[in-house]
């Protein structure tokens, strides 16, 4: 059964087509990948999806419903809720706290919301940092931190930015490992991501997006090899590489910090 349903999405910034007419659908229980180079548009798309951003045309359905101009917080109550590049928890309250904020978005019992955000925090990996100030945590702990926020508020779609961005391969192949968790539960997720190495792993379908354009689309073994998608992301070492390594750094320029959208082009 397809969960979203997206068509024709477009979102131009001054003279800059940020997102050309994109269309895909996802089915529920899916992990999708969305790669691509720096500056191709996959967090303005995923901002678009989310509310935070309004398309200037395309419509987008979310299990049945046009959620097109949807403010965030109605989207996240459907279901369907994102992580962000750039981490921001609210600094100031402990993890626990941060964590039961989301929770409260589904109950109105402060006792419900603390026991899922504990049971979150230990899912997560956090329990022992949990009343700890959200300011004071590691890259790798706030990006936990993020995934339990996200969790909290009970999604159907799951939207990772980059959540492994900048992380070891220990510390992202733990986040794969949660992130199977979550799927396996029953959680749709789609997914940005540079480390190739998670992407092919996690994804059961990628997507590629090029200046804002879909270029590719299909299984992580197909896309790989796909012409355009070497010549416009992985680049000749990739495809030479022919498999993917254990540790295998991915496409140059890895491990991606977080960056805004000024950041450089990657090669
Ligand atoms: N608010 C904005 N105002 C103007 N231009 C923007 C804005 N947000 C993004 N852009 C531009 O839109 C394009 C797409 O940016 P986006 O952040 O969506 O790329 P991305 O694929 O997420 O890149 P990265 O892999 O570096 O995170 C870039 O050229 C970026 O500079
Ligand atoms: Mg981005």
């Amino acid at each position: 059964m397809v969960i979203l349903q997206v068509e024709k999405v477009a979102k131009r910034f001054g003279g800059l087509l940020a997102v050309d007419d994109v269309s895909f659908s996802l089915d529920e229980g899916e992990i999708l990948g969305l790669i691509g180079p720096n500056g191709a548009g996959k967090t303005t798309l995923f901002n678009l999806l989310t509310g935070f951003l309004q398309p200037e045309s395309g419509r987008i359905h979310f299990r049945g419903a046009d959620i097109t101009r949807l403010p965030p917080h109605a989207i996240c109550r459907l279901g369907m809720v994102r992580t962000f590049q750039i981490v921001r928890p609210f600094l100031r309250l402990s993890v626990l706290e941060n964590v039961v904020v989301a929770a409260l978005l589904r109950t109105n019992a402060m006792a419900a919301a603390r026991r899922q955000a504990e049971d979150l925090l230990t899912f997560v990996g956090l329990e022992a940092r949990r009343h700890t100030p959200a300011a004071t945590l590691t890259l790798p702990d706030r990006k936990r931190l993020e995934l339990g926020r996200a969790l909290a508020t009970q999604p159907r779609l799951l939207m990772l930015d980059e959540v492994m961005a900048g992380l070891t391969p220990t510390e992202s192949d733990r986040f794969l490992g949660l992130i199977r968790q979550v799927n396996q539960r029953g959680v749709t997720v789609l997914l940005i991501e540079h480390v190739m190495r998670a992407v092919m792993a996690l994804s059961h379908r990628v997507l590629v997006l090029n200046y804002g354009e879909l270029i590719a689309a299909g299984s992580p073994a197909a896309v790989v090899r796909d012409r355009q998608v070497i010549e416009a992301y992985l680049g000749e070492d990739y495809a030479y590489a022919g498999t993917v390594r254990e540790g295998n750094p991915g496409p140059p320029g890895e491990p991606t910090q977080d960056h805004g959208a000024s950041a450089p082009e990657r090669r």
